[in-house]
């Protein structure tokens, strides 16, 4: 059986395929300068090649953990765990052939060396009766065996350059396919390139990297000056998984993104900080205590678990206030008062600072003068009064991620979002057109429609039909959906509606 990764297309247009079981028993090395494409590249080869093959990565980015939610991958961060820990955990993950994400993000070049090495060493010394074909890939492999000694120590730098070592030159016995990916490989250790007979070649600007490259792929340097002009994602392959002469192809599209995407540009907020200089010169607070660490979890529970592993979300710090009760208390009087001014007919219609205007006339008839929110606040509290959201939900820290995914919409879309995502929370249908627009405080349907296209191109969810014409909509990154709604439905689906009069 041979099985063919496809990769994209060539400058031609044929579809460009790696033979799975060649690069199992041989190994790959894909460089290019940085933004070439090299870290998409490799996850196009990981997705495809998911199905069919045990893969580790190791992560010095925190850019592949959005692989576990897909494709089932196990995320280990590497700062939990101690050396000792992660050989051991490279060991079970061969035995209990589990596909793992080694995230070495936050963690300083000596540590990303010290603990890439051992895990790394734990895969390599499994017992003979483990040695199943995987896939070992490491991104930014000059990290972890760089070409010369850098600030770190000579120990580390020994440990990780004998792990890198051992995967390219003797892995290959031991069923470990090595793929390394580097931006500069003058910077990577010769020994370590040497061993790869695939090669994939993105843009490259530096004539050393460039004579470098040549000399690997056993070509004339004046050839080589073709890397000059690659486009991003398009690279130069050469070797016996992809092919007998070197074929330019063009990497295809993959199905997850890297949880560090580029910045997009986003439309600055529309009300006017009033005061500037006070709120960003304001005195810092106090310093905040660190968040409390996890404890380290089993690492083998871990493993068990790993098919239902879920994306890990870090404790916030929560800021405990002087006097909570008072607090409390004020605050439901506050919510209260709202709940007053939205009770009022045609109050979803209504301008925002009409509304503000009578919940200021309101919030002082119940003697909350001096503790009145501020437009901001209202326009937050409209917005998850809007959604039918209680204040139950602030505590859930999934929830948290969505307020926090909310803030790069401008604010009066904030509501539709949020109420969309409880709707994707639950389960519930997606709402109808009309809900919608009536939660951006709108009659039109066609803005309601253009709303969710607006955040469809924001990247913060996916809306499609289904065979009865009804709408879902999936959160990205959460990988939360609703259940088909009829989107000419003309009120919120029952659960939200009681959900919303409880909150
Ligand atoms: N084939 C492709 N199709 C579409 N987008 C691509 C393709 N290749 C790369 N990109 C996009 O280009 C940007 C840079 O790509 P990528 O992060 O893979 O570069 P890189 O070579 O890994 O850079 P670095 O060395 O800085 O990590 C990313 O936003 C990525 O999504
Ligand atoms: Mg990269």
């Amino acid at each position: 059986m041979t099985v063919a990764i496809e990769m994209g297309q060539t400058t031609a247009g044929a579809a460009a395929a790696m033979d799975l079981e060649e690069l199992l028993a041989t190994r790959l090395l894909v460089q290019g300068n940085s933004g070439s494409g090299k870290s998409h590249l490799l996850r196009r080869l990981l997705e495809q090649s998911a199905p069919w093959v045990q893969q580790a990565i190791i992560d010095p980015e925190g850019d592949f953990v959005t692989l576990a939610e897909r494709f089932g991958h196990l995320v280990i961060e590497a700062e939990d765990h101690t050396e000792r820990g992660l050989q051991v955990a490279g060991e079970r993950a061969r035995l209990h052939r589990v596909s793992t994400v080694l995230n070495l993000e936050g963690l300083d070049a000596e540590n990303q060396m010290r603990r890439a090495a051992a895990f790394l060493g734990g895969m390599f010394d499994v017992d003979r009766d483990h040695w199943y074909p995987m896939l070992v890939v490491v991104d930014e492999a000059q990290l972890f065996a760089p070409a010369v000694a850098g600030e770190v120590s000579d120990e580390a730098r020994k440990l990780s350059l004998g792990a890198m070592t051992n995967l390219m030159c003797r892995g290959r016995k031991r069923g470990l396919a090595g793929i390394i990916a580097t931006q500069r490989l003058a910077k990577l250790a010769k020994n370590v390139a040497a061993e790869a007979s695939n090669f994939l070649m993105g843009r490259t600007f530096l004539d050393i990297d460039m004579a470098r490259a040549a000399d690997l792929l056993g070509m004339e340097r004046r050839q080589a000056e073709a890397f000059r002009d690659l486009e991003r994602g398009q690279f130069m392959a050469l070797g016996p998984a992809l092919s007998r002469r070197p074929l330019r192809l063009n990497i295809g599209p993959t199905d997850t993104s890297p949880r560090n995407s580029t910045p997009r540009l986003l439309p600055l907020p529309e009300a006017t900080l009033e005061d500037a200089r006070a709120v960003i010169l304001a005195a810092p607070p106090p310093d905040a205590s660190r968040p409390q660490r996890r404890p380290a979890p089993d690492l083998l529970e871990q493993l068990r678990a790993a098919k239902a592993a879920t994306p890990e979300i870090r404790p916030e710090t929560v800021e405990v206030p002087v006097s909570a009760e008072e607090l409390a208390e004020r605050r439901e009087r506050v919510d209260r008062t709202l709940r007053a001014v939205l009770a009022e007919p045609d109050a979803g219609f209504r301008a925002i600072g009409v509304l503000y205007q009578e919940f200021v006339v309101r919030c002082r008839i119940e003697g909350l003068g001096s503790a009145v929110p501020d437009l901001n606040e209202f326009r937050r509290m409209l917005t998850h009064a809007r959604a039918g959201l209680g204040t139950d939900l602030a505590e859930d820290d999934a929830w948290q991620d969505v307020s926090l995914r909310a803030s790069i919409l401008p604010d009066d879309m904030q509501g539709v979002f949020m109420m969309i995502a409880r709707a994707a929370k639950e389960g519930w249908p997606c709402p109808g057109d009309a809900a919608i627009a009536r939660a951006y405080g709108s009659h039109s349907l066609r803005r309601a429609q253009r709303l969710l296209g607006y955040m469809e191109e924001q990247g913060l969810i996916v809306c499609q039909l289904d065979g009865g014409g009804r709408r879902i909509v999936t959160l990205v990154e959460l990988a939360w959906a609703t259940a088909p709604g009829d989107p000419n439905g003309d009120d919120l689906p029952a659960e939200q509606v009681a959900s919303a009069a409880s909150a």
